[in-house]
């Protein structure tokens, strides 16, 4: 199939690189001229697994090319998927205006063009956004019906960064929205080669699905970070209690790694944009409103702990290891480290950082940071916090040092001073 993909992030890369992968033709489309020009060269402007390899591939076999020029994209695809990002606005309700933007050109350039393209809908929206937002702004800039001169899905995306491709590949699920069965049988046909369910549903249920599953696994993790913090002060060690507790079908091993919170660019925005939803429904969403109180706190009891060895931080070296919200990925968005580094400047540390591969992002924020060019370096500090569980970390000598761990790194337990967040 003729595939468009409007936005080149890790969700419009995945799905682009991995579709032209399967043998489809793929175009990405993209404002950054840099990004265009970088994928164009086989370089992703991302790092991800995989990605590198299956993009260098495809363009080679002239099954993917980035481009700025939407129209001529929209032009030659049965399927428009679009991809570009929903941030927040201050108020945490949803951003809709690359949403719009999008709509707006891809209407344009669908003006003079025949056939049934599918519209598909990949960015997460909240319920509404595709038939209040996006199918008035595709029918007012094409001309044409939705329904009747082009068609229109709601797929959601439930890749992870760090394992992006392989999500992309074997998924749990698909979820297909539909606004007719011609734009979803479309849309099926392209996943036909997936082995798990495809579930079909109306536009809002799909958009509904996204947030309701982001919202579960976030209160997933705030919960068992309650937990952790229960255990302790009890002195038990919340890991085993996940174990005996992940061995019930019903709750499942997953999502049960207690430590200092979620980030990235996903959870918190996606919960945050589900609250702000329902106040405006007139609904007050009082267990998300706790999930996201936990999991603003959670950093912060990393410190506490930090500060029962190191009651003045004045003037020492605390050496960080790993920035990244999670490992796999140079994402530092909402990342726990961001809350965690700046306190620590704040009461007049000095820090000393690494991470295999989110630095670069980082220093964007933290200019003024000794960033280190190998994790031992870290080491040589006064204190030193384990903020994300990258493999490498395992293999550290910690003998002798004071390490508060974050992520529940076990050869850190050799330390002289060894405390974990929440066991
Ligand atoms: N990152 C994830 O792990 C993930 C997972 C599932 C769902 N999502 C959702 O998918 C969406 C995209 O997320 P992302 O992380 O890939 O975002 P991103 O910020 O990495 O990428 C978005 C891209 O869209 C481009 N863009 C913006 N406006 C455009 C326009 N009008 N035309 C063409 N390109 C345009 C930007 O230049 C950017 O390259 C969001 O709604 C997000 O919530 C993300």
């Amino acid at each position: 199939m003729k595939i468009s993909i409007v936005g080149a992030g890790y969700v419009g890369l995945a799905t682009g690189v991995g579709f032209a992968s399967m043998g489809h033709s793929v175009i990405c489309v993209d404002v950054d001229a840099e990004r265009v020009r970088k994928l164009n060269r086989g370089e992703p402007p991302i790092y991800e697994p995989m990605l590198e390899e299956h993009l260098r591939k495809a363009l080679e076999e002239n099954r993917f090319e980035a481009t700025t020029e939407l129209g001529r994209a929209i032009r030659q695809s049965e399927v428009i998927f679009i991809c570009v990002g929903t941030p927040s606005k201050s108020d945490g309700s949803m951003d809709p205006v690359f949403i719009e933007q999008a709509s707006r050109d891809i209407g344009q350039a669908m003006k003079d063009r025949g056939g049934y393209p599918v519209v598909t809908v990949k960015s997460t929206v909240v319920p509404g956004t595709t038939e209040g937002v996006v199918i008035p702004l595709l029918e007012r800039n094409s001309g044409k019906r939705a329904g009747a001169g082009f068609g229109v899905c709601v797929n959601p995306e439930f890749l992870r960064e760090g394992q992006a491709l392989s999500d992309f590949f074997n998924p749990d699920r698909v979820i297909i929205g539909e606004l007719d069965g011609r734009s979803g049988d479309t849309l099926h046909q392209l996943y036909r080669d997936f082995k798990c369910p495809i579930l079909r549903t109306d536009l809002k249920t799909a958009e509904m699905i996204k947030y309701a599953s982001n919202a579960f696994l976030a209160a997933k993790i705030s919960f068992i970070n309650e937990i952790g913090n229960i255990c302790k002060r009890l002195g038990i060690d919340v890991y085993e209690v996940a174990r005996g507790m992940g061995l019930d079908r019903r709750i499942s091993p997953h999502f049960l790694n207690a430590g200092i919170g979620f980030g990235g660019s996903c959870f918190p925005k996606d919960v945050r944009a589900l609250m702000a939803r329902a106040r405006e429904l007139g609904y007050e969403p009082r267990l998300l409103e706790a999930v996201m109180a936990l999991n603003e706190d959670q950093p912060l009891r990393l410190l506490e702990l930090l500060r029962k060895h190191l009651p003045d931080l004045r003037g020492r070296t605390i050496g960080v290891l790993g920035l990244a919200f999670k490992p796999g990925t140079d994402d530092v968005r909402e990342a726990p480290s961001i809350r965690i580094v700046g306190e620590l400047l704040r009461e007049g540390a000095a820090v000393k950082a690494y991470d295999p591969k989110a630095m670069d992002n980082f220093r964007r924020i933290f200019p003024q940071l000794q960033y280190c060019g190998r994790a031992e370096e870290v080491l040589d500090s006064d204190a030193v916090l384990i903020l994300t569980e990258w493999e490498e970390f395992r293999r550290l000598d910690y003998s002798g040092k004071v390490v508060i761990d974050g992520r529940r790194i076990e050869e850190a337990r050799k330390a002289r001073v060894y405390e974990g967040v929440c066991w």
